[in-house]
């Protein structure tokens, strides 16, 4: 397919005309891929809502390259903010703060933060360097659908919309960036990421869970999200009496090697690095979706550092937990 083309320098500046002109440009980062638009056309942002079937009130992240662009949409910037771009930028880190006039609403949802990060990619890196213009985009997946690793996800779920996709391979880190407020020097999570919170809090300190009825929405508030298209079910017993049942037809995700080898089994890491199965995760559940699978079952990782934003993940992915009892599976 013409629109992809891989992420020479030559194509990256095609990709920045199009982005300065209206256009829509699909581009890797760390994390995973993202669908961009010129942050200051709210014409060319409304086609990003458009293309992924993305509701209005989902607010955008808006990318950087250098840390001068923050100035054009932060109001100001604590010293709490300054200090985590300072250590984690670029790096899969997204903050949120109160934002500059001049950002569209379109961008934000009408809410008067926006989220900003600094992905660490060359290719995203130079892509907004020379629009130079600071680029909204959330992942370049239909809405709620798994996110995209790769380019040609990118052209599966989202085709003709986008006029130019930029190839550089498969993203390093699999899952999307952390997302954290800051309000009244206070550190709040909206979605756990990239970036552990325990590698966040050394630097400040215990980090809140936002409020109950948080004023923001973050995907973290939408419940099923990031879904394959067959039902997925997690399970957290002993693997042994699940593979006594009758799996026909399903797929199991293994985060780590167990000790069978059956084909329908898929380990995301065989040599046990918590960063491969991040790395994984969204891939292989594209991979089974495809067939000839009717439904699949994951087993889980310990909620702490990059397990917390794959068991996040996996959660909003899922139809909730299966169980065996006299070798049944029970929902
Ligand atoms: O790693 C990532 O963050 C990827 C890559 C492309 O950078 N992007 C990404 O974007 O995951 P997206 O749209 O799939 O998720 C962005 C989420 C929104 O769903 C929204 O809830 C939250 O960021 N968000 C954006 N602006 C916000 C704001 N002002 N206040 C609170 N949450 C906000
Ligand atoms: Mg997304």
């Amino acid at each position: 397919m013409e629109r992809i083309l891989p992420a020479t320098d030559e194509n990256i500046k095609k990709g920045a005309k199009i982005l300065k002109e209206g256009g829509l440009v699909a581009f890797p980062t760390e994390t995973v891929y993202g669908l961009g638009a010129n942050v200051f056309l709210p014409e060319a942002v409304a086609r990003i809502f458009e293309v992924k079937g993305r509701p209005r009130f989902d607010p955008l992240i808006v990318h950087i390259s250098r840390h001068g662009m923050v100035s054009r949409l932060f109001r100001e910037i604590p010293p709490l903010a300054e200090m985590l771009m300072e250590k984690f930028w670029p790096g899969p880190l997204t903050l949120v703060l109160p934002k500059k006039e001049e950002v569209p609403d379109i961008v934000t949802a009408g809410l008067s933060t926006v989220a900003v990060r600094m992905p660490a990619h060359p290719v995203a890196l130079k892509l907004i360097d020379w629009a130079d213009v600071p680029v909204a985009a959330p992942s370049a997946n239909r809405f709620g659908h798994l996110s995209p690793t790769q380019a040609e996800e990118v052209a599966l779920d989202l085709g003709e919309g986008v006029d130019l996709i930029l190839d550089g391979g498969k993203t390093e880190i699999g899952v999307e960036s952390t997302i954290i407020m800051i309000e009244e020097g206070k550190v709040f999570l909206l979605r756990p990421g990239g970036l552990s919170i325990e590698e966040i809090e050394k630097w400040v300190g215990k980090i809140e869970t936002p409020p109950s009825s948080p004023k923001v929405l973050s995907p973290g508030t939408l419940k099923k999200h990031y879904a394959p298209r067959i039902p997925l079910y997690l399970f957290e017993g002993k693997i042994e009496e699940l593979l006594l049942c009758d799996l026909s037809g399903i797929a199991i995700v293994s985060p780590f090697p167990i000790a069978d080898s059956r084909e329908e089994i898929k380990v995301l890491s065989e040599k046990e690095d918590i960063r491969e199965v991040a790395s994984n995760l969204f891939s292989v559940l594209r991979e089974l979706e495809e067939g000839p699978f009717r439904a699949i079952i994951s087993l889980t990782v310990e909620e702490k550092g990059l397990g917390r934003a794959i068991m996040d993940r996996l959660k909003r992915a899922s139809s909730g937990y299966v169980k065996v009892q006299d070798r049944k599976l029970i929902v």
